[in-house]
């Protein structure tokens, strides 16, 4: 759920949303605030909390979700945490365009919610599942406020946060009521826990449904979840909330053309369900995969194979990036990855995992799946370790 920009509808907005016209996540930063510096004279600290998350699975695994509570008394709402946003925005009572079954908040029955008066909307640059964006069709409209957020038992008051209003129809397939940002600068109930004293770095275990125990850990890494090493790498430090890395290069079935080796910035995001490259690359991976493989033209950026084709193939990227250590480390997206399945306009083509895009470029579930992630915002780094 990349968030590509958002669009004011009302007055009374922070200036930071006036800037919208840039692809870049973080735009409603209007709700967030910088981690601050742990400091020594904490009076206590907050121990790290699992949130068990679950799987949205058609076919293929999309989204992973997980409870959260709102308001007083809590109530009990799903949101997908998504690293490639930063705001928390869930349905409501007010939306009646929210046909998708999942809780939605009234904020009539919280004695803590604060209605904060502003209305905004947002359009997403990645939806759930695999079918591209085509102009607004993943737009929020919004209102402001703020209430208790409770995350994996951790209480927060006054957390800026965003009832849905208006939905456009494609969010009415999700199972989960919203999503919750978890940007690379906190913000939200996560910099509300981290002023507390939790740690300022989650844990993301996004399994595949035939694994599943998904979990996100707040505050902490569960090392239950993976045996190796962490390795991290180092954001490139430009305090954007997005949670980029540098990669020096793709490879296919282990090999590279001049198109592939070269340096880009990609996009980690848990809000995306599969993988998204400018098309020039998108082009050169598919081309050492099968010549076969081609544009859909019914869904633009979307490409293609004949289905009883597509489990023989190998296609296994593996995306070079830097170590802290200096030492260059692949994550590696397997073969098995390479169907998100059957096109809705001709069943018999399946669709591939890369969409291009030729803005930013992303990876998502296909390759996060794999790893156990650590999104490390207080050290402004990213751990990755088999699992
Ligand atoms: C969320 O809470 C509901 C009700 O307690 C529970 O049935 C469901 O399994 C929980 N979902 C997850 C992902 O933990
Ligand atoms: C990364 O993958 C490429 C292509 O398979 C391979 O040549 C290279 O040795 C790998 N690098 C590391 C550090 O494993």
């Amino acid at each position: 759920m990349l968030l590509q920009r958002s669009v004011l509808v009302l007055v009374a907005v922070h200036s930071a949303l006036a800037s919208d016209a840039a692809l870049q996540p973080q735009k409603i930063v209007l709700s967030s605030r910088i981690a601050p510096t742990p400091s020594a004279l904490k009076r206590r600290q907050l121990s790290q909390a699992n949130v068990p998350l679950e799987d949205f699975f058609k076919g293929t695994d999309l989204q992973w979700f997980g409870n959260i509570s709102v308001g007083t008394p809590p109530q009990d709402i799903t949101v997908v945490f998504d690293t490639g946003s930063s705001s928390l925005e869930f349905s409501s009572t007010l939306c009646n365009s929210c046909r998708n079954a999942a809780p939605k908040f009234d904020p009539s029955r919280s004695s803590t919610f604060v209605d904060g008066g502003r209305t905004s909307s947002i359009t997403f640059g990645t939806g759930v599942g695999v079918d591209p964006v085509v102009g607004d069709n993943y737009q929020l409209t919004l209102r402001s406020g703020t209430d208790t957020v409770t995350v994996g038992g951790l209480k927060s008051t006054n957390v800026p946060l965003f009832l849905i209003t208006d939905q456009t129809p494609t969010f009415n397939i999700d199972p989960f009521s919203g999503i919750q940002g978890m940007g690379a600068r906190a913000s939200g109930f996560f910099a509300s826990l981290i002023a507390q004293g939790l740690p300022s770095l989650f844990g993301l275990f996004l399994t595949p449904l035939s694994v599943g125990n998904a979990e996100l850990t707040i505050g902490g890494v569960d090392s239950s979840k993976f045996s190796g090493p962490l390795t991290f790498a180092s954001l490139p430090g430009r305090g954007s909330s997005a949670w980029t890395l540098t990669s020096t290069g793709v490879s296919v079935n282990g090999r590279t053309t001049s198109t592939l080796s070269t340096s880009r910035s990609l996009i980690f995001d848990s809000g995306t369900s599969n993988m998204i490259f400018n098309t020039a690359t998108t082009e050169a991976i598919y081309a050492l995969i099968s010549p076969d493989i081609k544009p859909n033209s019914a869904e633009p950026g979307t490409y293609g194979i004949a289905c009883n084709r597509i489990s023989s193939l190998p296609a296994k990227i593996d995306i070079t990036f830097t170590a802290q250590t200096g030492r260059p480390f692949n994550l590696t997206i397997p073969s098995s990855e390479l169907s998100v399945g059957p096109f809705a306009n001709d069943p018999s083509l399946c669709q591939t995992l890369i969409n291009a895009v030729d803005n930013f470029q992303i990876v998502g579930a296909s390759l996060l799946k794999h790893y156990y992630s650590v999104w490390d915002v207080g050290n402004q780094r990213l751990g990755f370790a088999a699992i």
